[in-house]
């Protein structure tokens, strides 16, 4: 006699969810991964970003790899713009497939600000906070180089970034995406001005944790413009850690509990944590590294970092995130959530080819075969 076995559909990951007016399908969330493939001068989003985007539009949300606001926030090789019109007008292809596809799509919004280097600003100074060398590495047509001491970044000039990033969220409207996400993750421009170390200003944007939050709040508001308040995500790594400028101590977790708490009055569509990683490979990442936010955001929480099917569908069972993202999952399995809802094994990416160009690595993953042994 056959046995009906029951199926793997009913997990919480596969269960719709709000996300600031975005009905998203399930919660398996596509988190940002640049890949360095817009390879033309123009930082042109190409043919391949609609085929690699497309054929991950089964996610309950995409968001793209971290994208420039402008020429000065540059500090990668062959990472796409949203500051041209031909930039925007390639995006507004990749959207539309995803869109055709069923899928949503928001586009995160990046600026490297310190990290950055001259061989990406045509011999110019990358600008930051304050004279402070990041110590950090950048990715440079000639391999990974050393940071350099940046400019101190002028009142005017804070002026003009706040403006360019809510230039480009209302392109990124224009190119039709479902949102915008602020990148404010790593040891990039929005955390350099949040962190103590590296911002030493006395001005307006800094002295005193209140002041080092005043960047990030005002782009937070200038994105949310275009999009009437909505719509508009933010993304956090409190517990980063790299140099000796980025360490993830008490004082800067009482920093990032403030910087949450005072998102709540802003318009943010979601939270998305990145938390510190698992203790040990292959173990589950630490839910109260998340809880800590969770009590403190009004709003929907994303989490990621080291997450598996097992672990994702756990936080959301303990009401800790309302989603999960997985970056690595996603760059291996075009076909994640169908993975995940029938308990396939993802298969492992290949690291080395995270940023060559071209098609290999990047749209040549295959879907899983779905059928069984059973004839
Ligand atoms: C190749 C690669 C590129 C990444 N690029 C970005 C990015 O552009 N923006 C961002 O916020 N995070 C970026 N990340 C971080 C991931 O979004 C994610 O936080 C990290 O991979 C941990 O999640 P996972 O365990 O699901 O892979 C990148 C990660 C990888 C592996």
């Amino acid at each position: 006699m056959t046995t009906i076995q029951p199926t793997a559909l009913d997990q919480p990951l596969l269960r719709p969810v709000d996300l600031g007016g975005l009905r998203l399908p399930n919660r398996i969330v596509m988190a940002p991964a640049t890949r360095a493939r817009a390879a033309d001068p123009g930082l042109v989003p190409t043919r391949l970003h609609a085929v690699y985007y497309g054929q991950r539009a089964t996610a309950g949300l995409i968001v793209t790899e971290g994208t420039w606001i402008g020429e000065q926030a540059i500090g990668f090789v062959d990472v796409p713009g949203i500051y041209s019109e031909e930039q925007t007008a390639g995006w507004r292809r990749v959207t539309d497939v995803v869109h055709a596809l069923g899928g949503r799509i928001v586009l995160q919004l990046w600026h490297t600000g310190a990290v950055s280097h001259p061989d990406h600003l045509g011999g110019g100074m990358p600008a930051g906070p304050s004279a402070v060398d990041p110590h950090e590495t950048t990715y440079t047509r000639g391999g990974r180089k050393e940071t350099v001491t940046p400019r101190a970044m002028t009142l005017t000039e804070i002026e003009r970034t706040v403006s360019d990033y809510g230039a480009a969220a209302e392109n990124a409207r224009r190119a039709g995406f479902d949102g915008v996400e602020v990148h404010a993750l790593g040891p990039f421009l929005i955390p350099q001005f949040l962190n103590p170390r590296l911002n030493l200003r006395t001005d307006a944007y800094g002295n005193g944790p209140a002041g080092r939050r005043r960047l990030l709040l005002e782009i937070v508001d200038a994105v949310a413009a275009p999009w009437a308040g909505r719509c508009v995500g933010v993304r956090l790594s409190p517990y980063w850690t790299s140099g000796d400028r980025f360490t993830a101590d008490e004082a800067t977790l009482a920093d990032y509990d403030d910087v949450v708490t005072e998102l709540n009055d802003r318009s943010v569509a979601y939270l998305h944590l990145r938390g510190p990683g698992p203790a040990a490979p292959g173990a589950a990442p630490d839910p109260a590294a998340f809880a800590r936010y969770r009590r403190r955001f009004d709003g929907p929480l994303i989490v990621n970092h080291g997450f598996d099917r097992a672990s994702g569908n756990a936080v959301i069972e303990a009401g800790i995130a309302d989603a999960v993202s997985y970056a690595t999952h996603f760059i291996a399995n075009p076909d994640l959530v169908a993975r995940f809802a029938l308990d396939r094994e993802p298969s492992a990416g290949d690291p080395r080819t995270y940023y060559v160009g071209g098609a290999a690595g990047y749209v040549d993953y295959p879907v899983a075969e779905w059928g069984d042994e059973t004839p």
